[in-house]
């Protein structure tokens, strides 16, 4: 009997290749170079073409077809992977003295203490770490790190990595024109055997989107976007993996077959494997000597925050290839790399109480009072739980043993419960009673009802501008740089002067006398004629500043430019109806019943009058102008980042005045994305979206300044 034999047509075994070979360009160059090349549409298109053939002839499914990013059949449990190379640890600096001291033993080792070492500087990625084997340039296994020998086989999971190379191919650099490889051809050439290793990490942004994905389907949610990661790799379901958006950087070599020559430079090393079409993170630098080095970790440091992943400190490593066969190893970790860490953001204390503070606006927020504890660098004693949600969310309750987080500048929060301390018995002693947490029924200031509406997360004080707190936030708002920018006025300042019963309502500030405010403490004549000069400038200001700075609850200062440049003129913004507010843009109705209620409300409007009174005047703006004066018109712009010619808001009113819509967040509505220096998470989103970004210069080129 002779078996039966499907034949592929020719016609669709070529068509599935070159769907193959594009696809693979067009995600490449998606994932990895952040620069599309064809719409997603189109993609998904091609996806499915390639899908249909591959349904109608099994054959023709290739194991570095694109078509397995989407998973495969869940496994029953991970093989063991025996490392070729053991994966090895580092051993850890953490301060300027211990990197030097790394340097000069280097050097000694060496022989050689003239000549500074040269470091491939990279940043140390706080995800997992996987080595990844090619052969003949497609990807045939990944795995864990396991305990440096051995490892779980987690390579149909891996497969579902956007910005993994399923097969490797020459991406960028001219031919011929490469650090590395025999090149005989004039093209790169690709080892028979490809052993990388490399970090897999989930950006903040996929982290945020997830957590709130499992929480709104009642799952578990992650700590943080390392444990995100960690948990979405070892799935058995792999097409649950495809859904996670995991990314990953390669930042080492593993074993290789010795038919291609690799670099002698391990930034060679980098720069070649990245030409082989792997993500290689873009941070990374050469640095000369440990001073290099240690100002490396502190602009890396300085610029943690922006970066859309999350990063625990730098890792340096001797560059040169030769000389790290030369040092060697010490137990488990190379002599010729280091980790410079960050300080730790995360420290455990106890919560022991919790007072609410009062917003401008009347909102109540949680704040907790800890026992003092020393988190990244400062004493950390209050931190924001934000709201009681988030209270409920985490199951805080004071007394409870609790993870603080302080990242950056940003304020200090209580990330978790150690709950199973909640439940340790103490020995020998009484174990601390747990209280919940409840919101108050009345203001803890002024003593006036406290409620919360339906749709709000957050519960107000009722007695508005009788509430001091209230009244005193609303003028540290007032004063603050983007409203009135009253230089001098700062928080405590404010404070002074309503305790002390110079002021009692924002009106005034203007009418306060140098006599009055000399007899503060801590005031000198020269302070106190800076002050009043400060306060005499802040008069002359912008009707959109002055919008924001009357602080309405839901007007930011998007919402008050917009209603600048639409009614130009507050006497008419005052007299706006509801509908007449939601024609402008970004205004909803919401946001035009809070501005209703607040020009209705006799406390407010008397202020307002009484600061019109006290001499605030902005420039009369132009009526609308016709179209043809806005050639902006029916454009969004976000901006976002530092921009070194001009702040921020003035190039938002350059923006307005001709007719453009400026936004706080970037969506597929946008026009462009305007990115400044140290551009962080809008940027990333843009990038996602395949939302057009422009830089200063090309601004200024719209906005007709250069
Ligand atoms: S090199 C022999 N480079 O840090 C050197 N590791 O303790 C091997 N890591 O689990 C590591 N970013 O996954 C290296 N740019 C980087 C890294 C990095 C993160 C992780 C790695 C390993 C740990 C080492």
């Amino acid at each position: 009997m002779t078996p039966k034999v499907t034949t592929v047509p020719k016609a669709d075994a070529e068509r599935a290749a070159t769907l193959r070979d594009e696809l693979h360009r067009y995600n490449h160059a998606y994932h990895v170079l952040d620069d599309p090349l064809i719409p997603d549409a189109e993609y998904d298109r091609l996806f499915a073409e390639l899908q249909r053939l591959e349904q109608a002839h099994a054959s023709l499914k290739t194991i570095d077809s694109p078509t397995n990013r989407v998973g495969a059949p869940p496994l029953e449990s991970f093989h063991q992977v025996k490392h070729r190379l053991p994966m090895l640890s580092l051993g850890n600096a953490f301060s300027e003295e211990e990197l030097q001291a790394w340097h000069e033993r280097l050097q000694g080792r060496l022989g050689d203490d003239e000549n500074l070492i040269a470091c491939s500087a990279e940043p140390k990625l706080d995800g997992l770490a996987v080595s990844l084997t090619y052969k003949d340039g497609v990807f045939v296994q990944g795995a864990t790190r396991g305990d440096g020998f051995t490892g779980e086989d987690i390579t149909t999971n891996l497969r579902t990595l956007a910005a993994l190379p399923l097969r490797l191919q020459e991406h960028g650099a001219p031919a011929g024109q490469n650090s590395a490889g025999k090149n005989t051809k004039g093209k790169i050439q690709i080892p028979e055997l490809l052993e990388v290793r490399g970090e897999v990490f989930m950006h903040k942004a996929a982290f945020t989107a997830l957590n709130e994905s499992q929480e709104a389907s009642g799952q578990k949610v992650f700590a943080n976007p390392r444990n995100a990661a960690a948990g979405s790799l070892r799935l058995l379901d792999s097409s649950i993996t495809a859904s996670r958006n995991l990314s990953i950087f390669i930042y080492a070599l593993g074993e290789m077959s010795d038919d291609v020559a690799s670099p002698a430079e391990h930034s060679a090393v980098l720069d070649w494997l990245q030409q082989l079409g792997f993500p290689v993170c873009d941070q990374r630098a050469l640095c000369n000597g440990p001073q290099q080095c240690f100002s490396y970790y502190l602009s890396v440091q300085s610029q943690r925050q922006q970066l859309p992943y999350e990063i625990d400190g730098v890792v340096f490593k001797v560059n040169e290839l030769a000389l790290q066969q030369q040092l060697g190893f010490v137990s488990r970790a190379p002599r010729w790399a280091i980790a410079q860490k960050f300080p730790a953001e995360e420290a455990v204390t106890v919560l022991q109480s919790v007072d609410f503070q009062i917003g401008r606006t009347g909102a109540l927020t949680p704040v907790a009072r800890l026992e003092p504890v020393a988190v990244g660098g400062v004493t950390v004693s209050n931190a924001t739980l934000h709201n009681m949600d988030e209270i409920e969310r985490k199951d805080i309750r004071i007394n409870d043993t609790v993870v603080v987080r302080r990242a950056g500048d940003v304020i200090p929060e209580i990330a978790r419960v150690l709950l199973e301390r909640r439940e340790a018995k103490v020995e020998g002693g009484k174990r601390a009673r747990r209280y919940k947490i409840k919101m108050p029924d009345t203001c803890p200031v002024c003593g006036s009802a406290v409620e919360q509406s339906a749709d709000e997360a957050v519960a107000r004080c009722t007695g508005g501008m009788s509430c001091i707190a209230q009244r005193k936030e609303s003028i540290k708002h007032f004063a603050s740089r983007r409203a009135m920018d009253i230089d001098g006025l700062g928080d405590k300042l404010v404070e002074q002067l309503m305790d002390e019963g110079l002021i009692d309502r924002v009106e005034e500030l203007f009418g306060m006398s140098a006599t009055a405010l000399e007899a503060l403490p801590r005031m000198g004549k020269k302070k106190v004629a800076n002050l009043l000069q400060a306060l005499e400038k802040a008069k002359a200001t912008t009707l959109a500043r002055f919008i924001f700075a009357l602080g309405i609850r839901e007007v930011g200062e998007t919402g008050a430019a917009n209603l600048a440049t639409h009614f130009s003129d507050l006497a008419r913004l005052r007299a706006a109806g509801i509908e007449e507010l939601e024609a402008v843009p970004d205004i909803g109705p919401v946001v035009a019943r809070s501005i209703v209620d607040y020009f209705s409300n006799q406390d407010y409007s008397t202020s307002v009058d009484a600061l019109l009174e006290a001499g605030i005047t902005w420039p009369v703006e132009q009526p609308q102008q016709s179209e043809s004066d806005k050639p902006l018109s029916g454009h969004v712009y976000v901006l976002t980042g530092t921009l070194s010619h001009m702040k921020r808001d003035e190039a938002k009113q350059m923006l307005l005045a001709k007719g453009a819509k400026v936004t706080g967040s970037v969506s597929a509505k946008t026009t462009a994305l305007i990115a400044g220096d140290a551009a962080g998470s809008k940027l990333e989103k843009a990038e996602k979206l395949g939302v057009a970004i422009m830089d200063e210069e090309q601004m200024r080129d719209l906005l007709g300044l250069s």
